[in-house]
């Protein structure tokens, strides 16, 4: 049976994907900061303390997983606050900070640990936002959000050239704009539609076009 770990499992799209992935028979394991009553329902391992903004705390879900391998790896975890031009103060600052560790650094560690963990044929999915596209931007604001996603989107880029040897695969995949917390439950679809969409793209993705940036619904996005 193959395996997959999924980051940000707690609720939303990560507690979706966890969700589908395992009635489709693959082994979750689902990494949260701390558990929720949703995950807890689920027929999955469960592994907590997990904040991707803390090496330390990356490297401990490593050691807890022993011999693990993992054939899948879902970076969900992420993190949107707002600021507009002429508002951005230390207050903001801190915000821009958090947004870039979670959501551009979180998926670089996380992989660059758990990748030694994967076999050929193993896929890297990270879950970014089409505001992390520069030919797409035509309304500009949410600064520190458009330049975590837009910094994770390179970075997914470098890891498909970089683990291209070892026969690992990488996505950067856009969800949708989908009803979950952080969009205050507004969005165009539910996270079940985001999720199946998020497992295609992942059941699509090859060698050949590792590195490539698509919407869940299968649309090649600009970069
Ligand atoms: N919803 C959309 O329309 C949309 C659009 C484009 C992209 N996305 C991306 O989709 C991903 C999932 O978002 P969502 O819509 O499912 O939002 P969500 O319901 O707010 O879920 C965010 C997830 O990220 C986790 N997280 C936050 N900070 C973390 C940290 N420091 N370490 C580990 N986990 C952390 C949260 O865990 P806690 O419960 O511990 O806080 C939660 O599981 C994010 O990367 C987001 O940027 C969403």
């Amino acid at each position: 049976m193959s395996t997959v770990l999924i980051t940000g499992a707690g609720r939303g799209i990560g507690l979706e994907l966890a969700r589908q992935l395992r009635q489709r028979g693959m082994d979750v394991i689902a990494c949260c900061r701390r558990v929720t009553p949703e995950l807890e329902q689920l027929d999955v391992r469960v592994e907590t303390d997990v904040d991707v903004a803390s090496l330390a705390a990356i490297l401990d879900l490593d050691r807890r997983l022993g011999d693990s391998s993992i054939d899948w790896l879902f970076n969900v975890s992420g993190v949107m606050r707002k600021q507009c031009l002429g508002e951005i103060d230390e207050a903001a600052i801190a915000d821009m900070r958090l947004q870039f560790e979670v959501n551009a650094l979180g998926p670089l560690l996380v992989t660059q640990t758990l990748s030694r963990r994967m076999p050929k044929g193993g896929k890297v999915g990270i879950v970014t936002s089409r505001m992390g596209s520069i030919a797409d931007n035509t309304s500009g604001n949410s600064y520190g959000y458009r330049m975590s996603k837009v910094a994770v989107n390179m970075a997914g880029v470098s890891l498909a050239r970089d683990l291209h040897p070892d026969g690992i695969a990488v996505a950067l995949l856009h969800p949708g704009y989908v009803r979950t917390a952080m969009t205050g439950y507004d969005g165009f679809i539910d996270p079940p539609e985001s999720a199946a969409g998020l497992i295609d793209r992942m059941e699509e993705l090859t060698l050949e076009n590792s590195g490539g940036f698509w919407h869940t619904n299968g649309e090649m996005l600009p970069w």
